[in-house]
Parts: structure tokens; sequence; C-alpha cells
């Protein structure tokens, strides 16, 4: 099992894993944002392979203020096993060699079972309400 940065070919795989992880939503193009993370930091994104397998992701990136972290996924069959926290470990290290102060997420609100596990990690909630707003559609 080796953490490496993402390399263009695993983007079918990426993407895969995160359908089966449940992270894609159909006004998101998956495809689209491999692409524009290869043109940002795209050192900051990485695969965890297996014998030629991808078996988890994780996406970092620091805006000069907080980092981010964003589409952490371990295959089903390899849960449990210390991958998230080892996928979250190399984003929060890439990010403190940039000198980032604070790294921060979202959990949909669908998914909050998913908070007890970055809570394990030393994660807490902060009060906020996320806003955003589209400048590019990924729909037709
Ligand atoms: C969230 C996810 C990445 C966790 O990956 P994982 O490899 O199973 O996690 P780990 O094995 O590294 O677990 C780390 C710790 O969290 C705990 N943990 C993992 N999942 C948990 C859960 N759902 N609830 C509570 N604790 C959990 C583990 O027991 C472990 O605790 P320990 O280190 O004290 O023993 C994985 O479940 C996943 O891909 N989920 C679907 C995608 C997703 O929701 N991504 C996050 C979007 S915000």
């Amino acid at each position: 099992m080796t953490i490496r940065p993402f390399e263009d070919s695993d983007t079918d795989a990426v993407v895969t894993l995160w359908e089966k992880a449940g992270l894609t939503r159909p006004w998101n193009s998956p495809w689209a944002d491999v692409r524009r993370k290869q043109s940002v930091q795209p050192e900051m994104f990485f695969v965890a392979e297996d014998d030629g397998r991808i078996v988890g992701t994780v996406m970092a990136g620091y805006d000069g203020h907080r980092g981010w972290i964003n589409y952490l996924a371990v295959s089903d069959d390899r849960r449990g096993t210390g991958l998230g926290r080892a996928l979250v470990e190399q984003a929060e290290a890439a990010l403190a060699a940039l000198e980032c102060p604070k790294v921060q997420l979202q959990v949909r609100l669908d998914n909050i079972g998913v908070i007890d596990f970055y809570e394990r990690l030393g994660y807490a909630p902060y009060e906020a309400i996320s806003l955003g707003k589209r400048l590019i559609s990924d729909v037709d």
C-alpha cells in the first residue's frame, strides 16, 4: 500500500471510487473536479494504491488562510483499517509543509455519521453557516 500523488491515469478509478463512496452529486462533475485540481496545487491530491488498485483518495488545498480537505474516500473493503486516517494525515502534512495554520472541511447533512470519524482525528465542529455561489456550471 502506498499513498502517492494522483496521476492522470488514475482518473477513471478515482471517479468510480467517489461514486461508490457517495461523494458525487449530479450538479457537480467529478471529471471536471479532477481536471481542475490538475491545474491548482496538483501535488496536494493523493491516492492510496494497493497492488495496482486505487483504494483511497484525498484532495487538499491551501488558500493562503485555511487549508481544505475534500474528496476523502476509502473503498468499502478497506474501511476500518486506518487508511482514512492515513489519508487525512497525508493531507495535513502537505498543508503543514506550507505553514497552513488550520485545516477545515465540510460534511454534508446526509453524511453526519462521518463526524465521529473526524472527531477521532482531532477535528471539532465550529459554528458557521456555509454559503456558496456557483461560478461555472458543470451541467448543460
Ligand atoms: C470516512 C472514511 C474515509 C473513513 O475511512 P476508514 O479508512 O474507514 O477510517 P479509519 O479506519 O482510518 O478510521 C479512523 C478512526 O475513525 C474511526 N471510524 C471510522 N469510521 C467511523 C465511523 N463511521 N464512525 C465512527 N468512527 C469511525 C475508526 O474506528 C478509527 O478509530 P481509531 O483510530 O480510534 O481506532 C470512509 O468511511 C469513507 O470513505 N466513507 C465514505 C466517503 C465519505 O463519507 N467521506 C467523507 C466526506 S466528508
